[in-house]
């Protein structure tokens, strides 16, 4: 059993942000919580704050963490890998019990994973995924993007089952390099390449937010004037690129049909109001699950190497007026 003790205020000053929930004084680290004094210590490196879905994100693993009585030490990386790695090097100094991330990108994290391995400190990988070794980590809880993607695409061939004519597709795709930009495009395509009658015209990074959706969409709408479809990686850049639309004088999910994913609350308002013809849910929600495995894994109990969470679709073809609020 590994004995060590830190301040935690010292922990505080290596961060550029952090929240210590009920973090003091010295403590006892142990592989296997059997002690009913021991609190458990989860380090949550999340990447950033960029889209309604991510402080939905936050939240949910904030409230989680206060009602399964796990002290939780959390930081934010503004999007960028490097103050990530930071900040999961300060948790494996700190010598947490375990530790909780969101990465940015799938690729560059060995360095790190191997080092919080050597120190004996368990890692779970939350909301997206990475490339390389498994043996990196314990497991992998979120959504599955690849079948996001398909759900997608079939929602599309519905909507277009009699039309014979070309359908002209622009991608808003979200962050280069993660594993959600990657698998829901992937996803889609799948789903939409046995008919040719679907043509994917531009594809454009737009990082998952609101304003840079805004942004692709509005040069988009400048080089093309038959766009049929708009596929956005997330509601963020929808919401964004249904503004650009506007403003060219067209019509959002009449003109143009705008499938997206989530599921905040704002996106679901723009389909029941018919500016969105369908949104794929991806739940943020996932604090709950991470407790829970969290206190598994330090419980010496085995656990699924990927817990997928459930997502639903909801079309333009549906009665909403039941659905509770988002909460996001
Ligand atoms: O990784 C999940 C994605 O990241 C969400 O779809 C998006 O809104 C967030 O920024």
């Amino acid at each position: 059993m590994l004995r060590k003790c830190r301040k935690a205020h010292a922990f505080i000053g290596v961060l550029c942000f952090a929240i210590l929930m009920g973090a003091s004084g010295c403590r006892e680290r142990t592989s296997n919580i059997d002690n009913s004094n021991h609190t458990l210590v989860l380090g949550f490196a999340q990447l950033g704050a960029e889209s309604s879905w991510r402080i939905g994100n936050t939240k949910s693993i904030i409230e989680a963490a206060r009602d399964a009585g796990i002290q939780l030490m959390y930081t934010e990386a503004e999007q960028k890998q490097e103050n990530q790695i930071k900040n999961i090097r300060s948790f494996i100094a700190y010598q947490v019990d375990i530790i909780a991330f969101a990465p940015i990108v799938e690729t560059g994290w060995e360095n790190v994973l191997q080092e919080a391995k050597e120190a004996g400190i368990p890692v779970i990988l939350t909301d997206r995924k990475i490339e390389g070794n498994e043996d990196l980590y314990t497991c992998y809880i979120g959504s599955n993007f690849i079948t996001e993607g398909e759900m997608a695409g079939e929602f599309l061939k519905k909507k277009f089952y009699y039309t014979k004519d070309e359908i002209n597709i622009v991608e808003l795709v979200g962050t280069l390099g993660s594993s959600p930009a990657e698998e829901r495009s992937k996803g889609f395509r799948q789903s939409i390449s046995d008919d040719e009658k679907f043509r994917i015209i531009e594809s454009v990074c737009g990082d998952f937010m609101q304003s840079k959706g805004k942004e692709a969409m509005g040069k988009i709408l400048k080089n093309h004037d038959n766009i049929d479809v708009l596929y956005c990686h997330n509601d963020s850049m929808a919401l964004g690129a249904i503004a650009a639309i506007e403003e060219a004088g067209l019509v959002p999910g009449k003109d143009i049909v705008i499938i997206s994913i989530d599921g905040e609350q704002e996106a679901i308002d723009a389909l029941k109001a018919g500016r969105i013809n369908c949104v794929i849910e991806c739940s943020p929600m996932l604090g709950p699950k991470i407790m829970d495995t969290a206190k598994r894994i330090m419980n010496g109990e085995q656990v699924h190497k990927a817990i997928y969470i459930e997502d639903r679709v909801f079309t333009e073809w549906d009665d909403l007026s039941d659905l509770p609020p988002r909460g996001y």
